[in-house]
């Protein structure tokens, strides 16, 4: 159990001293707490013999205000060393996991669900903290608080009562052991309906447009109070157990007064001890009441510590798939002369070949244009340039270098690349253009959302730059997301750039404008242009069809068009409907 959380060795050197010294005001606390029963004792007994004055009276006040005042003091020390130590663990391990994460390959991605990750960005660093910091402290107590409280319960009052008190407290230890493994269930019960709730709560509200188009409001209130009542019933769950437990943690305390009142009492009466005795050992059994459930409680949090910092463990020590080789170099200039040799590929855990002995040739200043059916592969030539996948068979370069011997980093440094989603974060216009780079100027960042021909529909907005895409402001058309992601890759003054499907949900002469601007800027540099569309690429210098993987005609447009083939039966059908359209 406790080899899981060896990967945090470091993290307890780090902080050896918070910790050792948390744990000395946490003993001085249990030493004060310990003191009191002593007090109580003299002074019962003082009164009972009838020797205190005022005075006296006024100073055993003032003991016991002065501990009440240490007490406080020491607890609150104790709580910003132990439990403050455990909160800047959490705080280390969530950066950590979500550095880690970052540095996984794609495809990790691809595994994965989102919804498991923030789980173990939530719950599993939670359950390590509270096992680290309040587990700490229950240990503590549990083993310091039992050894002096009963040895002074054996020692000033009487063996056999103290044995007989004793008794039903070990239950109290075994009932807190078996509850909290069921509460603890029901727990994650609760928290997994719930995070259930909220998915379902997130997608409505982010498709919002899809639910209310398609009518579905009614079925997805029903969906989601199907949901609400699942968490209610959950939570119903876990109080039940919670409700018995409580009470049952008072009837065996109870049993243990029972014991000392009754036997107690006839030893007072008897004589055997004093009045004091008895009220000092009833403070005590008081004291040892908590440091009981403690004990068998504690068990539990570790668990679920360890089985949390075991998850954690797996995914820090998931190494990414794609990494540098170790001759790999920093490329500070590239020219841009992309080579794919005879490459061939098949995606993880897919049996067909996305790709089949394909070759490119796309000297810097040139412009590649791809097009071909859906899911024939076009993408995939991206994202191998990109180096998101490791080619299976067949080698791609760049300015005659393998890219597997380019630095990853510096590899997509060279590229600009305009994904197919045009994803963009949830900041303002001007943020997301900037993303990829340090620093931009706004100069920068309007001279690119001009070429992308964006930058008039940004400045209509009543914020301009300032404002704010996704969630909070307005949406924007898919066009205009598509055009600032072409910004995007643009401020990164790329040598290589890739389109990928970026310009479909563009008007034609917008698009003539944008590529007319690209081609400028793009002048000694090397673009390649994936599309749907013949219009977007037929000024390419040399273009490629994608069928199944594979190349199957290439050449510029017109001798495309007349070898007759894929390429004239798109252009054909294309012109078709542009005919028809212009008719209406
Ligand atoms: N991550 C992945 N894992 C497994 N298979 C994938 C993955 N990504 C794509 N594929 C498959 O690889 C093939 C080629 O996909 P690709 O995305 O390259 O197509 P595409 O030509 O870009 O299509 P579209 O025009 O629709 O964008 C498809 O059959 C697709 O299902
Ligand atoms: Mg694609």
């Amino acid at each position: 159990m406790i080899e899981n959380f060896k990967t945090l060795k470091y993290f307890f050197i780090e902080h050896k001293w918070a910790y050792i010294l948390g744990v000395v005001w946490l003993i001085f606390v249990d030493l004060l707490q310990l003191l009191l029963p002593e007090i109580l004792r003299r002074f019962t007994d003082d009164l009972q013999a009838n020797v205190l004055g005022s005075q006296e009276i006024f100073r055993y006040g003032l003991y016991v205000l002065i501990i009440g005042f240490l007490l406080a003091f020491f607890r609150f020390l104790w709580r910003i060393y132990i439990i403050g130590t455990s909160k800047k663990l959490e705080f280390e391990l969530r950066n950590k996991l979500f550095s880690h994460l970052l540095t996984l390959s794609t495809n990790y991605f691809n595994k994965s669900k989102t919804g498991d990750l923030m789980a173990h960005a939530t719950n599993d660093i939670n359950a390590v903290r509270a096992a680290l910091g309040p587990g700490i402290v229950m240990i503590i107590d549990a083993i310091f608080i039992t050894i002096i409280a009963t040895t002074m319960m054996f020692l000033t009052t009487d063996v056999r009562l103290t044995f007989l008190a004793l008794l039903p407290l070990p239950f109290l230890a075994f009932s807190a052991l078996r509850f909290g493994k069921t509460i603890n269930q029901r727990f994650r019960m609760v928290q997994e309906s719930f995070s259930s709730l909220t998915e379902t709560v997130q997608e409505n509200l982010s498709g919002i447009r899809v639910v209310k188009t398609f009518v579905q409001e009614e079925p997805e209130i029903q969906k989601f109070a199907e949901k609400n009542q699942n968490v209610f019933n959950k939570q119903m769950h876990l109080i039940r157990i919670f409700g018995l437990f409580q009470p049952l943690i008072f009837f065996i305390s109870s049993l243990s007064y029972l014991i000392v009142i009754v036997y107690g009492g006839s030893l007072v009466i008897n004589r055997h001890i004093s009045l004091g005795d008895f009220i000092a050992f009833s403070t005590y059994l008081a004291l040892l009441i908590w440091p009981m459930m403690a004990a068998g409680w504690v068990v539990n949090m570790l668990q679920r510590g360890s089985a949390s910092m075991a998850r954690i463990n797996t995914i820090l020590s998931q190494e990414p798939e794609i990494i540098d080789g170790e001759d790999a170099v920093e490329l500070p200039e590239i020219r841009g002369d992309v080579r794919f040799d005879n490459v061939s590929f098949k995606f993880p855990d897919s049996q067909e070949y996305a790709l089949k002995n394909v070759n490119l040739e796309i000297p810097s200043g040139s412009t590649l244009g791809v097009i071909g059916r859906t899911g024939s592969g076009k993408s995939t030539v991206a994202s191998l340039l990109l180096h998101l996948f490791e080619t299976n068979e067949g080698t791609i370069t760049i300015d005659d270098k393998p890219i597997e011997t380019i630095k990853i980093r510096s590899l997509r440094d060279h590229i600009g690349y305009v994904d197919q989603d045009s994803f963009l974060f949830s900041t303002t216009i001007a943020k997301n253009i900037a993303f990829g780079v340090d620093e931009a100027s706004e100069d920068e960042i309007r001279r690119v959302a001009k070429i992308a021909q964006v930058h008039e529909n940004i400045v209509d907005f009543p914020k301009g730059y300032e404002t704010f895409v996704g969630e909070r402001g307005v949406t924007l058309s898919g066009g205009q997301k598509q055009r600032i992601s072409i910004a995007r890759a643009l401020i990164k003054n790329p040598q290589i750039l890739i389109l990928d499907d970026s310009l479909s949900a563009v008007d034609t002469d917008t698009e003539e404008k944008i590529l007319h601007h690209l081609s400028a800027e793009m002048k000694d540099k090397t673009s390649i242009v994936i599309a749907h569309r013949i219009s977007t690429i037929k000024d390419c210098d040399n273009i490629v069809v994608i069928d199944e993987g594979e190349v199957i005609e290439e050449g510029t447009h017109e001798e495309l068009i007349n070898r007759r083939g894929l390429y004239t039966r798109l252009y054909e059908k294309q012109l078709l409907e542009e005919e028809i359209s212009g008719e209406e």
